[in-house]
């Protein structure tokens, strides 16, 4: 299972990537308007050449037309750029182009297994059910992204399943667990995951143990 970073926040980003434990970014509409940068082609590109394999870029227009142009614009700016397309007929009569010319997709905004079925019949590289907001509306998110993984396994194919909307670190122990390829998390998430209070008093004592054997 790969983590990838689910900011536009380039410190955050530069941070995660030296740690070794991401391979990919995923960006959205909020997420780039939390932060200051005004020119985003430059932001995107800042991103992009950092060491990751992956940069989810969300395509905004609304009309598969307009997608396809779109798809075709953002992915030529970067080799690792993944064009993110919104479920919807239109999205889905996008991918069903764009996937024939190699541009990579991802298919978000994605809430059920069916639409994450369809996602993976046109093509899509990959498909991001949005665990998080299902959860808050007392659905069970997982089970989506446990459906995907359990039906594209089934029928060989190839899309891979990003867990997304992960709100803790118990979200990305689930998302392993039922076999989802990647979790997309927010940099406070993965800072959780690093961290355990035992870890640090475990450490705090090895260091005080090991001056007193220097003083001897
Ligand atoms: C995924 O690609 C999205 O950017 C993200 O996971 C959305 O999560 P949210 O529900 O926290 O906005």
């Amino acid at each position: 299972m790969r983590i990838f970073l689910d900011t536009a926040n380039i410190e955050h980003i530069r941070h995660a990537a030296k740690l070794g434990i991401i391979s990919g970014v995923t960006t959205n509409p909020s997420l780039v308007a939390r932060e200051k940068s005004v020119d985003f082609k430059a932001a995107v590109l800042e991103i992009c050449a950092l060491p990751l394999e992956h940069v989810s870029v969300e395509a905004l227009s609304l009309d598969a037309q307009g997608m396809i142009e779109e798809a075709r614009h953002i992915s030529s700016w970067a080799p690792n750029i993944t064009v993110k397309i919104p479920v919807s007929e239109a999205g889905l009569e996008a991918i069903s182009v764009i996937s024939r010319e190699k541009i990579k997709t991802n298919f978000t905004l994605c809430f059920s297994a069916n639409q994450a079925l369809l996602g993976a019949i046109v093509g899509a590289t990959y498909v991001s059910p949005f665990v998080g907001r299902l959860d808050d509306i007392s659905h069970q998110g997982m089970q989506v992204v446990e459906d995907a993984v359990e039906i594209f396994k089934k029928y060989d194919l190839h899309t891979q399943v990003i867990a997304a909307s992960i709100r803790h670190p118990l979200h990305v122990i689930a998302a392993a667990k039922v076999g989802a390829h990647i979790a997309t998390v927010p940099y406070n998430v993965l800072m959780q995951m690093i961290r355990h209070p035992l870890t640090d008093i475990g450490i705090a004592r090895f260091a005080d143990d090991w001056r007193e054997v220097m003083k001897k």
